[in-house]
C-alpha cells in the first residue's frame, strides 16, 4: 500500500524535527542550528546538526542525515510504512484506512489471533515461574547465574507439571481448538486429544524485533531429552528470519552483532553487558538470517562454540554472510565450550578482550585448512599453499586479493613462499578455470571502494546548499546554471526538484527528502544540502561562489563534450555557444557579485 505524497507531506510537516529528534537526543542551540552527540556513531563532542528551516538532520562526522521520517527509521530501523504511522500518531493525524480483500483481512486476523495467544502463554508462564510450583525452576536458572533482572528481561518462565492447565487456560479465554493447533503450543493425538506441548520446563519466549512473541524454547532442567524443545514453525514464526535476542541488540548502538549458538549464549552476554549478541534458534544461519542482520549492521562476530560442531557453523556461516554483504570476524572461546562458561569463568574483561582479538574470518578459514594437511611435509604445505590459491581466487577484488596474499606470506613465509609465489600459483588456478571452492561473488559491490570526491562534485554540492541557505541568489544563479549543469545523476536530480519548487514558491529540502527511500541515497541528498566549506569574509565567499560557479560549468561542458553525437549539428552549435559563455564567465567572473543575505 502507497499513501500519497500529500498525506506523507502532512504528517511531515506536523512532525517538527526539532521536536521529535529533541525526543532522542539532547539538543543544544547554536545559531539557527541546534546541535548534539550524534545517535548514530560514537562521538564525545556534538557534530549532529538539526536545522528548523530546512527540516533536516545532518551529522558531520559519520554523514548520517535526512528528514523527519529517515531519522525515526534509522533510529528505530522502521520501514517507511512504520516511520509514517509513527508519527502520524504523534501528530494526530489518522491515516486513511487500507482496503483489504476479504482473504488478507482474515489472515491478518489469524496472525494477530496467534500473536495475542502467544503473549498470554508468555505471561502464564512467567506467572507460573514466579509460584510455588515454580520455585525449582527458578532455582534452576538463578543456580545458572542468572540474577533477576535478567529472567525479567528476558521474560523467562516456566510450565509446570500439569499437562493441559496451558490449554484449559486458552480454551477458557475463548480460543477454538483450530487456532490453538496453529499456535504449536499443543501436541494432538487421537488418544488423548489435544495437550501442552512444554511440560516441567523452563521456558525462554522468542521476540520478534518489535518485542511481540512469535515462539518459545523449553529446556529441561538437568540432563533429560531433548535439551530444548521449541515452538515449530508457525504462521507468525519462521525460524530462518529471526533472531534470538534482536529486539534487544537491535537497539544497542555498536556497530556490530555478535552471532551465537543458543539462548544461554545470549542470556550469558546480555547479563555481562554485551547486548548486541543474537542467536539463530537450534537451525543453522540462513540466508534470510543474513539479510535480516544487513538491516542493522555490516560487520559480525562468529561466536560459535568452540567444539567441531562449532567450527563447521562457522564455516559455513562466513560465505552466507559474506554473500550479503556483511563481514564477519570468527572468537575463539579456548579453552572455555561457550560464552556463557567462558564469561562465568573468566569474566567480561576477559571476554571483551577476546571479541577485540577475533580473527577475520578469511584468515580463519586459511588457519582450519592448515590442519587439514601434514604440514611438516613438502606435499602437506603444497596442497596447503594450492588450497589457499583457491580460496584467494573467490575474492574478485584485487586490492582484497593482494592484502590476503600479504597476510598468508607474513604467516606462512617461514615455508619459503613468497607473494610472487602465491600470485603465480593464483593466476595458474584462475587460467584453469577450476577454483577450488565456488566462488563467491558479494551481492552489493563490496568490499567497499569509496571515490574520493572530486573538486567538481564538491562545487556541485556547494552550490546546492548555497541555493537552500541562501534563497536569495536563486536569481542570479539561474542566470547562469541550470539542473541540467549537474554531472552527477543525484545531484541532477535533487536540482531539477529544487529548482521546481523555487519557482511554486519556496525551497522546502524536508520535503524534498520525501523522494528518497533508499537511505544511502538519503544520506547523499541530506549531505548535498549540508556542505561546508571555510570562509573567512565576504571576499573568500565571492571567490567560492564563482569558482564553485566555473567549475560546475565547466564540468557540464565536459559531460556535453563526452555525450555529444557527431551527426547532432545543432548538438554541436549548442556546445560552442555553451564554451563561449564558460569563457566569457571567466573572464568576467570578478564581476559575479552575489549577496549571500
Ligand atoms: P546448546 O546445547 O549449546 O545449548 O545448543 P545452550 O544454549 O548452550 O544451552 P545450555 O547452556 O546447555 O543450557 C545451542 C542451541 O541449539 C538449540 C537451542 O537453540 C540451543 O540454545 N538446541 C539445542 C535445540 O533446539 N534443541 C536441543 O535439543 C539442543
Ligand atoms: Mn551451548
Amino acid at each position: 500500500m502507497r499513501y500519497s505524497d500529500d498525506i506523507i507531506e502532512e504528517v511531515r510537516m506536523k512532525n517538527d524535527i526539532v521536536d521529535v529528534i529533541s525526543q532522542y537526543v539532547k539538543l543544544t542551540r547554536r545559531g539557527s542550528s541546534y546541535f548534539g552527540l550524534c545517535p548514530f556513531h560514537n562521538e564525545k563532542t556534538p557534530s549532529f546538526s538539526v536545522t528548523p528551516s530546512k527540516q533536516m538532520y545532518y551529522c558531520f562526522g559519520c554523514g548520517a542525515g535526512g528528514n523527519v521520517y529517515n531519522f525515526i527509521m534509522e533510529y528505530e530501523n522502521y520501514s517507511f510504512g512504520e516511520a509514517l504511522s509513527h508519527l502520524a500518531d504523534r501528530a494526530g493525524v489518522e491515516l486513511p484506512k487500507i482496503e483489504y480483500s476479504r482473504e488478507a483481512r482474515e489472515k491478518a486476523e489469524q496472525r494477530a489471533n496467534l500473536l495475542e495467544i502467544n503473549k498470554l502463554a508468555a505471561q502464564y508462564f512467567y506467572y507460573q515461574l514466579r509460584r510455588e510450583g515454580g520455585k525449582t525452576a527458578y532455582g534452576y536458572l538463578t543456580g545458572r547465574g542468572l540474577s533477576e533482572e535478567t529472567i525479567r528481561k528476558f521474560g523467562l518462565g516456566y510450565s509446570d507439571k500439569y499437562s493441559d492447565d496451558l490449554y484449559k487456560y486458552l480454551k477458557g479465554k475463548g480460543y477454538s481448538d483450530e487456532l490453538l493447533r496453529e499456535s504449536g503450543l499443543f501436541n494432538v493425538d487421537e488418544r488423548r486429544g489435544m495437550y501442552d506441548k512444554f511440560w516441567n520446563r523452563v521456558i525462554f519466549p522468542i521476540m520478534d524485533v518489535n518485542n511481540r512473541v512469535i515462539g518459545f524454547g523449553g529446556r529441561v532442567m538437568g540432563d533429560g531429552k531433548p535439551k530444548y524443545l521449541n515452538s515449530p514453525e508457525t504462521k507468525i514464526f519462521d525460524k530462518s528470519r529471526n533472531l534470538y535476542g534482536l529486539n534487544v541488540a537491535r537497539t544497542t548502538r555498536k556497530n556490530y552483532l555478535i552471532l551465537c549458538e543458543g539462548y544461554m549464549d545470549v542470556i550469558a552476554m546480555h547479563q555481562a553487558g554485551f547486548t548486541n549478541a543474537v542467536a539463530s534458534l537450534g537451525t543453522a544461519l540462513t540466508s534470510g538470517h543474513a539479510s535480516l542482520v544487513k538491516r542493522y549492521t555490516k560487520e559480525v562476530l562468529l561466536l560459535y562454540d568452540s567444539d567441531g560442531a562449532g567450527i563447521r557453523a562457522a564455516l559455513r556461516a562466513i560465505p552466507i554472510l559474506r554473500e550479503a554483504g556483511v563481514t564477519s570476524r570468527v572468537v575463539s572461546l579456548k579453552p572455555w565450550k561457550d560464552p556463557d562458561e567462558f564469561i562465568k569463568n573468566e569474566g567480561a574483561e576477559a571476554f571483551e578482550e577476546r571479541l577485540a582479538r577475533a580473527m577475520d574470518s578469511f584468515m580463519f578459514r586459511v588457519h582450519i585448512a592448515e590442519q587439514e594437511f601434514a604440514m611438516d611435509a613438502p606435499q602437506g604445505q603444497n596442497q596447503f599453499f594450492e588450497r589457499c590459491a583457491g580460496m584467494l581466487l573467490e575474492l574478485s577484488d584485487e586490492l582484497e586479493r593482494n592484502l590476503y596474499i600479504e597476510a598468508i606470506v607474513k604467516e606462512y613465509g617461514r615455508y619459503g613462499v613468497g607473494t610472487e609465489d602465491i600470485r603465480k600459483r593464483v593466476n595458474t588456478l584462475a587460467l584453469k578455470g577450476t577454483p577450488a571452492e565456488k566462488r563467491i561473488q558479494p551481492k552489493s559491490g563490496t568490499p567497499e571502494t569509496k571515490k574520493k570526491e572530486s573538486a567538481a562534485d564538491k562545487a556541485q554540492k556547494l552550490m546546492l546548499t548555497w541555493l537552500v541557505n541562501y534563497p536569495g541568489i536563486f536569481e542570479q544563479v539561474e542566470k547562469y546554471i541550470s539542473p541540467s549543469d549537474f554531472v552527477v545523476p543525484l545531484y541532477k536530480e535533487v536540482a531539477q526538484m529544487l529548482f521546481e519548487q523555487h519557482k511554486e514558491g519556496e525551497t522546502n529540502p524536508g520535503k524534498l527528502l520525501n523522494a528518497f527511500t533508499d537511505s544511502e541515497e538519503q544520506r547523499e541528498v541530506a549531505s548535498l544540502f549540508n556542505a561546508t566549506i571555510h570562509l573567512e569574509n565576504e571576499g573568500e565567499q565571492q571567490r567560492a561562489f564563482s569558482d564553485a560557479l566555473l567549475r560546475i560549468k565547466e564540468e557540464s561542458l565536459k559531460e556535453k563534450n563526452r555525450t555529444w553525437d557527431p551527426s547532432d549539428m545543432a548538438g554541436l552549435q549548442e556546445l560552442i555557444k555553451a564554451k563561449k559563455e564558460l569563457e566569457d564567465l571567466g573572464r568576467k567572473r570578478q564581476q559575479l557579485h552575489i549577496s549571500f543575505n
